[in-house]
C-alpha cells in the first residue's frame, strides 16, 4: 500500500511537473532537432534527418507535411521567410512572401469617398496575395538540398492520402471556423474542412485533391503549382469569388534570396530577415535597447523590466509603421534605423518615472484572437546546418476560400498592407506609403525567424507565430536567456506581455504581471490588458556540454513537439 502511494505520488507530482513546464528539456541529442506546432510535421523532419537529408531537406518535407496536418496556418497556398546558417558559418535569407497581384492598386479596399470596405482585405478572393511557399521550397532545396525533391514530398502526400487523424486541437480550430470556412465555399459539397455536424478529436480526414495537388508539384516542381492544372484551378476560383490574381501573377512569381540582416548585441550575433519583413530591424533595435539600459540589471518581471521593454517597443512600432516596406519599391533606411546614434538619440526620452505619451493617431481596435495563425518550425542537424522558417495564410485558414479540385486555403496576406494611412490591419498595425499596395509589391511582415551566434557558434534558432507580437515574442526570448539567464524551456515558459506604440496599451498574460507591478505600473499611466496567450515559440540551443536542445511551446500550443535524437 505504501509503496502504491508512493509511486502514485512520483507520478502526480511528474504529471503536476509536466503541465507546469511543459516537456521537460532533453538533453544529449547531437543528431538533429526539429521542433515544430504539430508533432507528426516534426516526426517527418526527424525521419528525413534519418534518411541522410540535410536541415534544408527536412524543412522542404516538414513545409508539405503542415499543409496537410496543421491546414490553419501550414500552407502551399501562403508564404513566408526562412533564415539560414550553413555548417560554415554561411548566413542567407529566403524570401517567399506573396506579392500584391498585378492588377491590385493603392486604394482597392476603399470606396469612391475613400471609406474602407470592411472585410474585403481579409475574407475571400480579393485579399489573396500571390502565394509563394512552393517556389520558395524550391528555391531552398535547389540551392541547399541534398535528398531527392520526390523524397520530399512523399510523407505530405502519404498523409493527404491516408488520411490524418484529427487532434483536439485541430477538431476545436475547425469547429469555431465553419461558418467563416462554408461563407467562402457554399458549393463545395466535398469539401475536406467542413462538416455539418462538426468536427471531433480523433476523426480521419483524407486530403484527395490536396493528395493530388501535392503530387503535381512532386512531379512538375513549381511548374505544378504556378502552372498547368493547379494554376488553372486557382485561377478558376479567383474568378468565381470576384478576386483579381491571374495565371501572369502565378507564372512571374519567384521568391528572392536576401542577404541576412545581421547585428550584434552583447557577445552574441543576431542573424535575422531583413525587409520586407520588419521583424529582424525591429528584433534588433529592441535588442539594443536592451542592451543600452543594461536591462539585465533588473529583476525579471519588476516593474523596471517591463516598463522599459514597454517604452522600447513603443518606439520601435512608430519606426515599423513609419519606415518599413518592401525594399523593391521602397528605400527603407535600414542602415540608418540600426545606427547607434540613431538609436540613442530614439531612446534618449525614455524616462523611468513615467509613461511616455504616445503620438496623435487615432488608434483601431485590435481583433485579438487567442490563436496562431502563422506556424514557425526550427531545424538543426547533425552538422551543424540550421533553418528557422514561418510560414502564413496569416489569419486561420486565411482567406478562408478553397481551392476547388486543389483541396488546399488561399492565403488573406493583402491585410498586411496598409489599406488606408493610418487605418490599423486586423493586428491594430498601422502603415503609411511605406507600405501602401503597387502591383508586384510584398506587403509588411512581422515574421521573425531568428538564428543567434554565441561567441561566433551557433547558440538559438527561435521563432514564433502571433501577428505584431511575434517580434516581442522573438525579443523576450532572447533577452530572457541572455540577459535573465533562463534555462531553455524556462525561457520558453515566462510568461509574455506585447506593446506596439499603438494601441497606446500593454497586453499581459495572465502570469505576466504581479498585483503590485500592475499597479505601479498603472500609476505610470500604463494601461494594462490581459491576454491569454501572447506567441508560440519553437526554438532550438545549442550547447557544447547539452548538445541540441528543442523547446517547443507545449504550455501553449500541446500538438506542439521538439523530437531530437
Ligand atoms: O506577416 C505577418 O506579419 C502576418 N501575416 C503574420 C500573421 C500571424 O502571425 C498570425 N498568427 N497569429
Amino acid at each position: 500500500m505504501n509503496k502504491f502511494f508512493s509511486i502514485s505520488l512520483l507520478i502526480c507530482i511528474m504529471i503536476f511537473h509536466l503541465s507546469c513546464n511543459g516537456e521537460p528539456v532533453k538533453t544529449g541529442n547531437k543528431n538533429g532537432m526539429i521542433v515544430t506546432a504539430h508533432f507528426m510535421a516534426s516526426e517527418i523532419g526527424k525521419d528525413i534527418l534519418q534518411q541522410g537529408g540535410n536541415a534544408y531537406d527536412a524543412a522542404v518535407a516538414v513545409q508539405f507535411a503542415l499543409a496537410v496536418v496543421y491546414p490553419r496556418a501550414g500552407n502551399i497556398g501562403g508564404g513566408g521567410f526562412a533564415v539560414i546558417r550553413t555548417k560554415k558559418g554561411e548566413y542567407n535569407t529566403l524570401d517567399f512572401r506573396e506579392k500584391a497581384p498585378l492588377a491590385a492598386c493603392e486604394k482597392m479596399y476603399l470606396d469612391s469617398l475613400g471609406n474602407v470596405l470592411s472585410g474585403l482585405s481579409q475574407n475571400g478572393d480579393l485579399a489573396v496575395g500571390v502565394p509563394g511557399s512552393v517556389d520558395g521550397m524550391c528555391e531552398l532545396h535547389k540551392k541547399y538540398g541534398r535528398l531527392n525533391w520526390n523524397k520530399l514530398l512523399l510523407p505530405a502526400i502519404n498523409l493527404a492520402e491516408k488520411g490524418v487523424v484529427l487532434t483536439e486541437l485541430e477538431a476545436e480550430k475547425l469547429n469555431a471556423y465553419q461558418d467563416r470556412i462554408l461563407a467562402q465555399n457554399p458549393t463545395k459539397e466535398k469539401c475536406p474542412y467542413l462538416k455539418r455536424t462538426g468536427f471531433s478529436k480523433g476523426d480521419t480526414l483524407v486530403y484527395s485533391d490536396l493528395a493530388e495537388t501535392l503530387k503535381r508539384i512532386q512531379i512538375h516542381k513549381r511548374n505544378g503549382f504556378y502552372a498547368g492544372k493547379t494554376a488553372h484551378l486557382i485561377v478558376d476560383e479567383i474568378k468565381r469569388g470576384k478576386g483579381i490574381l491571374s495565371l501572369k501573377d502565378l507564372e512571374t512569381y519567384h521568391s528572392v534570396w536576401r542577404p541576412a540582416l545581421v547585428g550584434d548585441y552583447r557577445d552574441c550575433r543576431i542573424i535575422s530577415m531583413p525587409p520586407p519583413s520588419s521583424g529582424g530591424i525591429a528584433l534588433l533595435q529592441l535588442l539594443k535597447g536592451a542592451e543600452k539600459f543594461n536591462l539585465g540589471q533588473y529583476k525579471f518581471s519588476s516593474q523596471e523590466h517591463l516598463h522599459l521593454i514597454t517604452e522600447l517597443e513603443r518606439r520601435v512600432y512608430a519606426d515599423r509603421a513609419t519606415y518599413l516596406g518592401d525594399p523593391d519599391f521602397y528605400d527603407v533606411p535600414m542602415v540608418k534605423l540600426l545606427s547607434k546614434e540613431y538609436l540613442d538619440n530614439r531612446f534618449a526620452d525614455i524616462c523611468f518615472n513615467k509613461k511616455s505619451d504616445s503620438q496623435e493617431i487615432k488608434a483601431g481596435e485590435v481583433n485579438w484572437i487567442e490563436s496562431f495563425e502563422t506556424t514557425h518550425f526550427s531545424i538543426v542537424d547533425k552538422e551543424g546546418n540550421a533553418i528557422a522558417i514561418t510560414t502564413t495564410l496569416n489569419g486561420n485558414y486565411g482567406s478562408k476560400v478553397v481551392v476547388d479540385g486543389a483541396g488546399f486555403f488561399l492565403n488573406n496576406e493583402m491585410d498586411d498592407f496598409s489599406i488606408k494611412p493610418g487605418v490599423p490591419n486586423q493586428f491594430g498595425l498601422v502603415g503609411g506609403q511605406a507600405n501602401s499596395i503597387r502591383p508586384e509589391k510584398r506587403m509588411l511582415s512581422s515574421m521573425t525567424p531568428t538564428i543567434v551566434e554565441k561567441n561566433g557558434r551557433l547558440f538559438m534558432v527561435l521563432g514564433s507565430p502571433g501577428g505584431s507580437t511575434i517580434i516581442t515574442s522573438v525579443f523576450q526570448n532572447i533577452i530572457n536567456t541572455i540577459e535573465f539567464g533562463m534555462d531553455p524551456q524556462q525561457c520558453v515558459n515566462a510568461p509574455r506581455i506585447h506593446s506596439q506604440w499603438l494601441p497606446d496599451e500593454i497586453y499581459a498574460e495572465p502570469k505576466a504581471i504581479s498585483s503590485k507591478v500592475r499597479e505601479q505600473m498603472t500609476n505610470f499611466g500604463h494601461i494594462i490588458k490581459i491576454q491569454k496567450k501572447i506567441g508560440m515559440m519553437a526554438n532550438i540551443f545549442i550547447n557544447e556540454q547539452d548538445g541540441l536542445i528543442g523547446a517547443a511551446d507545449t504550455l501553449r500550443h500541446k500538438d506542439s513537439r521538439s523530437i531530437g535524437y
